[in-house]
């Protein structure tokens, strides 16, 4: 159980995972995600299913990484087996057809939203993906994201590949066409999903973004993960991840993400000191 049956690194530090575990496969829909562990002693750390095959019994997951859990991850090799993982957790995103949905994603927010541009698509939606990444080699799930939208755009930080700027440019510039949005869906770092939900506000187009808060238990009971929307405390593990991005709080989520940074500044220094290259140590 909970062993890797395929690995692939997508983009330099992002890696795939799919990843044996048919009780999670059989009950995923778009919108969920697990918690796992590396080892025993590790962190556990919240990752979006972004794909899933009941019948394989697999889940695949798409890790990038920024500190050290995500780091021992990356050295798991194809049959190495994660010491646990919990889900299907939070609540699936509510997707039913509609004439036209915008989903615009940035970095790592691409994996997630794929699951439900594909189910947004075979309802019969007209599916119109925006993707921005740093460069054009951190564009990931191009080809995936492309056989289940209409039409897509790319942005890069860069230039590199497709526009020069940011994704919510794209959203704009779409939006300021006169086409017809009846939503938007928003998933990637928290400033790209703020910035899509001011842009949309000016056209009053509903906005769901997908939030990826500090986790820890990942059902409700901790508290790691609240959020304010529309003025109420909400859990992101339970209620969400999915939220009205017109009602979230995004600087107050901004501020609780980098409490942390100093801890996970250390942490990570501690595990290259180590050796990033041994996958199961924990001091
Ligand atoms: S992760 Fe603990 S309450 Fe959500």
């Amino acid at each position: 159980m909970n062993e890797i049956l395929r690995k692939e690194v997508l983009a330099p530090r992002i890696t795939e995972f799919e990843v044996y575990a048919p009780e999670i496969a059989a009950k995923a829909q778009p919108g969920h995600f697990v918690i796992l562990r590396v080892h025993e002693k590790g962190e556990r750390i919240p990752l979006t299913i972004a794909d899933y095959d009941a019948v394989k019994g697999t889940i695949t997951m798409v890790s990038q990484e920024v500190g050290k859990t995500t780091s021992q991850l990356a050295t798991l090799e194809v049959g190495d087996s994660l010491a646990d993982l919990v889900g299907p957790l939070g609540t699936p995103m509510h997707i039913e057809k509609v004439g036209c949905v915008v989903c615009v994603s940035g970095g790592l927010g691409v994996a997630p939203m794929y699951p439900k541009a594909r189910r947004f698509y075979e309802l019969g939606s007209k599916v119109v993906s925006f993707i921005g990444a740093q460069t054009k080699e951190m564009l990931i799930f191009k080809e995936r994201m492309e056989k289940v939208s209409h039409h897509v755009g790319y942005s890069t930080d860069d230039g590199s590949f497709g526009h020069h700027g940011f994704v919510t440019d794209l959203l704009r510039k779409f939006l300021e066409s006169g086409k017809e949005v009846d939503e938007v869906v928003a998933i990637g770092p928290l400033p790209m999903m703020r910035a899509a939900a001011r842009v949309t506000r000016d056209f009053g187009v509903k906005t769901v973004v997908s939030l990826n808060p500090i986790m820890v238990d990942g059902t409700g009971m901790c508290g790691g993960c609240r959020v304010t929307v529309g003025g109420e405390v909400k859990f992101a593990c339970v209620d969400g991840p999915a939220f009205d991005g017109h009602k979230v709080d995004f600087e107050e989520l901004m501020a609780r993400q980098n409490r942390f940074l100093e801890e996970e500044r250390i942490a990570m220094e501690r595990f290259r000191a180590q050796g990033e290259g041994c996958k199961c140590q924990e001091r």
